[in-house]
């Protein structure tokens, strides 16, 4: 890079992360981590050569039709996308990059924590003794569901619901089925274990446990709604760290309160930062506040994967991650 490009960082990233993007880039840093907001963003857009945003950054058409226009890369701190319309930057020739890999096990493992902790009751237990309301041991005192030996149920099957199904299945010898737009080849799924299921509706009606593991936005939007919810068994929960749009979030109200399944597990909500009522009251659903990739190894490899890219873009190649 002969001359440095100027880089806007719209929140606070890890401090080593920052450090470099500092060293190669004229960056402008966001001290006070707020969100930039619509129109901060088309300023930067008019501003930066490019803009490493998150997924609280909506990049839409209208905010990618800024003028004037000066960016040419967005480098996504995030695998999911669906925050950025990447055929309206295509059209505004601008490369779009995002990270993948890097942040598969951490959100992984943060599945399988809501898993356990809504079969184990452990946000309500957890609560309980907090409260000073446990009086002892007693045989029936917050009895949840066992997870070994259970269907778990995976829709979309890409590098994090692979990783779920190896948790599930090698540490709780759990029986895997998944739904997959694009199924794997049949001798694959059989060294990996799982069987597919021709539709979701196959899917929801078969396991104990559904996790949800697709992108957001597009088709996936709703995708569980009234109807599927009705279709789990009355004893099976949802497990959403994908992305809040994939879950109607008011038929989940309606089908927790009038027991068409067990509980929830959620990381991902339809308007984050804000979280439905109704569902804060829910003993039976434990919530967390987006923390899938939220480890310091993730956060940090995630940001390198950024810097990687937009170094190579800058040099001229292509990045190895990008997504339009
Ligand atoms: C991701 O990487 O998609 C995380 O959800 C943060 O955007």
């Amino acid at each position: 890079m002969a001359t440095k490009p100027k880089v806007i960082v719209t929140r606070r990233w890890p401090e080593t992360v920052e450090h470099r993007i500092a060293v190669l880039f004229e960056a402008v840093f966001n001290e006070a981590d707020e969100p930039l907001g619509r129109e901060g963003l088309m300023a930067a857009l008019g501003e930066a050569d490019a803009l490493f945003p998150t997924v609280t950054d909506p990049l839409d058409a209208e905010v990618l039709a800024a003028e004037p226009l000066k960016a040419k890369l967005i480098g996504n701190f995030g695998v999911g996308f669906n925050h950025i319309d990447a055929k309206a930057a295509k059209a505004r020739g601008i490369t779009v990059t995002n990270t993948p890999e890097v942040l598969t096990d951490a959100t992984a493992d943060l599945a399988m924590t809501l898993l356990l902790m809504a079969a184990r009751r452990a946000g309500e237990g957890e609560r309980h003794a907090r409260a000073g309301e446990w009086t002892g041991w007693r045989p029936t005192h917050m009895m949840g569901t066992q997870v070994t030996g259970k269907t778990l149920g995976i829709v979309g099957f890409g590098r994090i619901g692979r990783a779920m199904a190896e948790r599930a299945r090698q540490g709780f010898k759990m029986r895997i089925l998944y739904y997959d737009r694009f199924p794997v080849d049949p001798e694959i799924a059989a060294v990996l274990g799982v069987e597919a299921c021709a539709t979701v509706d196959e899917l929801v009606e078969k396991s104990d446990f559904v996790s949800l593991h697709c992108p957001g936005g597009g088709e996936n939007t709703r995708l569980m709604n009234a109807e599927r919810f009705a279709r789990m068994p009355r004893h099976a929960f949802l497990i959403n760290t994908a992305r809040g749009d994939v879950v109607d979030e008011a038929a989940l109200v309606e089908a927790l309160q009038a027991g068409e399944i067990a509980g929830a597990g959620l990381d991902v909500f339809e308007a984050e930062p804000k979280i439905t009522e109704a569902l804060k009251a829910m003993d039976n659903v434990v919530m967390l506040p987006h923390l899938g990739s939220a480890t310091t190894e993730t956060r940090v490899a995630m940001g390198m994967r950024v810097v990687d890219n937009a170094v190579a873009f800058f040099e001229g190649k292509t990045p190895q991650d990008k997504v339009s």
